[in-house]
């Protein structure tokens, strides 16, 4: 046992349950360095969260020169050149035409998104998808949907919330013609509006654009596009969360750009200063103009430290680093497509750029729990650190950094190999 895991007595148990035998003594580029000297390979990413890698160089080296030149003077109160300079740099990404308000954590984005588009519309209700995971503040609790211990004990959540389906057509309960997304995903909305809120009363439909800790689940094209026109016909806001799929995890800047369909309004944080924490609400101009003085704000975003270290982090981005990405990913889906064809046990490899899942059935096709845990496991004792995700933990989920390099993806499938023969053996 390594030192730090002893004291781990002080840190609040819910997450220490969750931690590893050892503790991380310092982090560089794709591996973490552990304090019991060992070295892992991190596709984990900080909870996609590094998306550079650990410690990228020019990151760090704006943010050092940032925390001599100012730590902080307020948002609320003055203006200052790394807030407006990443406002106008993410504004730029949008093709122009939107507005930022800079926060600090993913659920203070989610939050800030949901008053907003509450606010421009006047309208109560939301529509969030099952499956969803929002943050943890009250109101992010009460649009999550992917597990009922999130919920439990603060029932009497934020109302008027309702929960859509969510297409995930890796074993779906509704007929699948030709491969096409069943038409249930679609007519629901109907549904909803005729038996359970008024279109006219719901303020905004929040989806992520690739559900994350529901499974790494992708929606087909055509539906994320079907859930514009809705928001269209009804002056319904539509609000991605990218909190997981943004700076660059999915392939492009956006997974709004993958699907083709711009939000009205986004939440983004996590990979957006490669570590440092920022969040931010992104809204059309015309949306985020009807927020008058003392309808939002905070003392602590926009730190100018982690505004620095995003537009270091933007450049690295457009630099090459979501094209190296985007190539990787599909070298690795590929790859993971392959082990899926030998073993049965894998039920389904999906994911945009380098979010990516495998899930894991039994021969009935149900989840296979279980064996995720034991990949997950088996895969630490071979220095290479994943998570899981998926609503019922069977899906092995991939965050490499966008920066990985083909030796390192090779490095993971042939721990994963090992892994496998591991399992076969023990069967
Ligand atoms: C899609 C999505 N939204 C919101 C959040 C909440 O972000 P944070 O933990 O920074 O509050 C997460 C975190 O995992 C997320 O994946």
């Amino acid at each position: 046992m390594s030192d730090l895991y002893e004291r781990s007595a002080a840190v609040m148990p819910p997450f220490a349950l969750h931690k590893m035998p050892f503790g991380i003594d310092h982090a560089s580029g794709s591996y973490l360095y552990t304090d019991d000297g060992r070295k892992i390979l991190d596709f984990g990413s900080g909870i996609a969260v590094n998306n550079l890698g650990h410690n990228y160089p020019t990151v760090v080296k704006a943010a050092h020169e940032q925390l001599d030149k100012m730590v902080h003077c307020c948002h609320n109160l003055f203006h200052y050149e790394k807030e407006t300079a990443l406002a106008e740099r993410i504004v730029g990404l949008m093709g122009g035409g939107y507005k930022v308000y800079f926060s600090n954590s993913g659920a203070e984005a989610v939050e800030g998104a949901v008053k907003l588009a509450k606010y421009a519309t006047e309208r109560p209700a939301i529509i969030a998808f099952k499956g969803s995971f929002h943050g943890r503040t009250m109101m992010c609790t009460s649009l999550t949907a992917s597990n009922s211990a999130y919920r439990k004990h603060y029932e009497g959540l934020v109302p008027s919330i309702y929960f859509a389906e969510y297409p995930k057509l890796f074993g779906t309960p509704y007929k699948m013609e030709d491969g096409k997304c069943p038409k249930q995903y679609f007519t629901q909305f109907d549904d909803i509006f005729k038996r359970l809120v008024d279109p006219y009363s719901v303020a905004a439909i929040l989806m992520e654009p690739v559900q994350g800790e529901g499974g790494y689940v992708v929606p087909p094209r055509e539906w994320v596009q079907y859930v514009r026109e809705i928001c269209d016909k009804y002056g319904i806001m539509l609000i991605f969360d990218e909190v997981q799929t943004g700076f660059g995890r999915t392939g492009n800047m956006f997974a709004w750009q993958t699907h083709g369909v711009k939000p009205d309004i986004m939440s983004c944080a996590k990979g957006i200063a490669n570590g440092l924490p920022l969040s931010a609400v992104v809204g059309k101009a015309e949306i985020m103009d009807k927020w008058t003085a003392g309808a939002h704000g905070g003392t602590f975003g926009a730190n100018p430290v982690s505004c620095a270290a995003a537009l270091a982090t933007i450049d690295v981005l457009e630099g090459g680093a979501i094209e190296n990405g985007r190539r990787m990913g599909e070298y690795f889906i590929g790859e993971l497509k392959k082990l899926q064809a030998k073993y049965p046990v894998i039920g389904d490899v999906r994911g945009l750029g380098l979010m990516i899942g495998m899930e894991m059935v039994y021969p009935d096709g149900s989840p296979n729990r279980e064996m995720t845990a034991r990949i997950v496991s088996l895969a630490l004792e071979h220095d290479l650190y994943l998570l899981s995700c998926g609503c019922d933990k069977n899906v092995v989920r991939f965050i490499a950094p966008l920066t990985v390099s083909k030796e390192e993806i090779d490095t993971a499938l042939s721990v994963l190999g090992k892994v496998f023969d591991q399992i076969a053996d023990e069967a």
